[in-house]
């Protein structure tokens, strides 16, 4: 493979390459493997040779099971002769890993080695190897992965991994057991200056207040989990960790009130906070999380929660059935100020409520405004939005993930009708599988404060539903009169439109994805005729059509001009998409 590349190199068409300067071939071999440099360009000739071979040429090397069968060749002539060049070392392999250190050691040799990865690797290889690593004056990123099923301590891995003086970045991983390692007491004399440090595994709060009282200056931690162990957490030593800006957590498996006692420790200068907690109901109380943020998060600026609940089972259900409803207890102020959005998701027999900071949502009427026109109407439109934008405070959405068996899907959703029907649920989001008329219908007879409405597929058996006085018997007025944008997926046939227009009759915001097949034109004729009389109050309209070209603008403008007088509008397109806005 290598002398393909070379032999389109060095063609006559790509002299061009041995014409730029050094310091541009200098960049370029910086994102190649040292080994592959060497395998393509030594000896090729006097310069080519004086820069692979200059010491100011540092080296990055990647060794996996691919390289295997030229592995003792690049260890040999690559790795050993440059250990002092090389900056970045990293195994994939475990047998590559047992083969290189049975015959070499990383020492003192290698003094610009900035990066080590070893994955794959057994815990009795990985001691030895560590004590080897002290010698190394610029070590600042560790990345390993322990493979191992026989049980270890990892205690005496993390006493070595801090006592390496320049480590900055570390990360470990341990697979192959899904049991959690124990950890023995730390015994290091010596704080780490690790800044960055990932764990990919479960811990208990006292062990993990074991490792972190030896890294005074982590700025960013992230743990896969942690669980609960027969000793309560108590801080008995200090873990102060004055730079700690994020924290991550996966899984949490120990109460609220335990642990609140540790992350207070730890949240002083906290920015972004994640955590994932399955089950453990005193996670869901507003209130609670409330006092902690503000008496302890002061810094705090982006908090994502996750509370996932299994409702395969019935009898777990229960759980989450409370009459208030949960979600409304995370409704003080507190949160819409922070702009910090509530989701209940379902699917896969699982619920999952989430927390999250302000993301663009389709609702957001910014992307539809034309910023080219006159600065005076974007004022107007901006002061619209920004009114629009204090009302969406409340947004709470739900989105509801089906998959096809409509007979499971529904009887999910009835388990979970207590907890939906508590909730203001504001926005609604149906997404993977089409439901059928019928169960989009029974959905929306439980959300009466809806004011968004997407759905990925248009629903099954619509036409059977075409009498709209039977459609609006089904919901209630007060449902339909509050639905103000609307985001049909898949729409090919005009009365599909028609439907969700007498179905929605304030609609402001509609959002139409068209299929190839779609008549776009025929579409916004419909919807044209429908403005005057059903949907007077439609300002946005957005077309999402894959084959959205200028001359489709140009037709849909002469469709608006001729079917409407005096009628002030912009159209533009972006991408696929076309918007119309009309000036009210
Ligand atoms: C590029 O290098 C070749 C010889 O390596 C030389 O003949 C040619 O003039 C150089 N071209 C430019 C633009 O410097
Ligand atoms: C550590 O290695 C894993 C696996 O190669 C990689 O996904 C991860 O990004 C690395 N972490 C760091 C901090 O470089
Ligand atoms: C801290 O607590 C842990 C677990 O309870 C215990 O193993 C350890 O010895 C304690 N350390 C000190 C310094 O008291
Ligand atoms: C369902 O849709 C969501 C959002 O579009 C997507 O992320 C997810 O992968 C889909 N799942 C399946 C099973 O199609
Ligand atoms: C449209 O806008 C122009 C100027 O911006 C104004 O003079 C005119 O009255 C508007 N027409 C309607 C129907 O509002």
């Amino acid at each position: 493979m290598h002398n393909i590349f070379l032999l389109f190199f060095f063609s006559t068409s790509y002299t061009c390459f041995e014409n730029l300067s050094n310091e541009l071939l200098y960049e370029i071999f910086e994102y190649l493997d040292a080994c592959d440099i060497y395998e393509s360009f030594s000896n090729l000739n006097n310069r080519l040779q004086s820069l692979i071979t200059s010491s100011s040429l540092l080296l990055r090397i990647t060794l996996c099971l691919k390289s295997s069968s030229l592995f003792e060749n690049r260890c040999q002539h690559v790795i050993i002769p440059n250990s002092h060049r090389i900056r970045f070392l990293h195994f994939h392999d475990e047998s590559l890993i047992n083969t290189f250190f049975d015959h070499y050691i990383i020492d003192s040799s290698f003094h610009r080695l900035e990066s080590i990865g070893l994955h794959d690797i057994k815990a009795e290889k990985l001691l030895t190897i560590l004590i080897y690593l002290k010698s190394l004056p610029r070590l600042f990123s560790l990345n390993i992965t322990i493979m191992d099923k026989s049980s270890y301590d990892l205690g005496n891995i993390y006493s070595l991994i801090f006592s390496l003086s320049s480590l900055k970045r570390n990360e470990v991983g341990t697979f192959g057991n899904k049991l959690p390692r124990i950890i023995s007491h730390l015994t290091n004399n010596k704080f780490s200056m690790i800044e960055y440090m990932v764990i990919h595994n479960f811990f208990t709060l006292n062990q993990l207040n074991s490792l972190l009282h030896y890294t005074p200056q982590l700025r960013h931690l992230f743990c896969h989990g942690v669980i609960e162990s027969d000793k309560k957490f108590k801080k008995n030593l200090s873990m102060k960790l004055l730079h700690l800006k994020y924290i991550g957590f996966e899984e949490v498996y120990v109460s609220f009130d335990e642990f609140k006692v540790f992350i207070k420790e730890i949240s002083s200068q906290l920015q972004i906070f994640r955590i994932g907690t399955y089950d453990y109901k005193n996670y869901l109380d507003g209130n609670r999380w409330e006092q902690l943020i503000k008496k302890y998060m002061p810094q705090l600026k982006k908090f994502y929660f996750r509370f996932t609940q299994d409702i395969e089972d019935d009898r777990k259900t229960n759980l989450i059935d409370s009459t208030d409803g949960f979600i409304n207890r995370f409704n003080s102020p507190f949160w819409s100020e922070r702009k910090w959005f509530r989701e209940l998701k379902v699917f896969c027999e699982k619920m999952i409520f989430s927390i999250f900071p302000y993301k663009k949502q389709w609702t957001d009427l910014r992307e539809h405004i034309n910023t080219g026109t006159n600065s005076k109407q974007n004022s107007i439109e901006d002061n619209y939005i920004s009114n629009r934008e204090k009302s969406d405070h409340g947004i709470i959405q739900l989105t509801i993930e089906f998959h096809g068996d409509s007979d499971l899907d529904w009887r999910f959703i009835r388990r979970l009708i207590p907890t939906i029907k508590a909730i203001q649920f504001t926005h609604l989001n149906i997404e993977n599988e089409s439901i059928s008329i019928n169960m989009l219908l029974n959905i929306l007879r439980l959300l009466p404060h809806l004011e968004s409405l997407k759905l990925l597929f248009m629903p099954k058996r619509l036409f059977e539903y075409l009498s709209i006085e039977h459609t609006r018997n089904h919901l209630s007025v007060p449902i339909t009169n509050k639905m103000t944008k609307v985001k049909l997926g898949q729409v090919t046939e005009e009365q599909e439109i028609e439907f969700f227009i007498n179905l929605f009759p304030q609609i402001e915001h509609l959002k139409v994805h068209c299929l190839l097949n779609t008549d776009v034109p025929l579409l916004m004729k419909v919807i044209l005729t429908n403005r005057k009389t059903r949907i007077p109050n439609l300002c946005h309209l957005c077309f999402d059509f894959c084959m959205a070209d200028e001359n489709l603008v140009r037709t849909l403008a002469k469709i608006i001009d001729s079917e409407t007088v005096n009628d002030n509008y912009t159209i533009q397109r972006s991408g696929n998409k076309i918007s119309v806005h009309w000036k009210l």
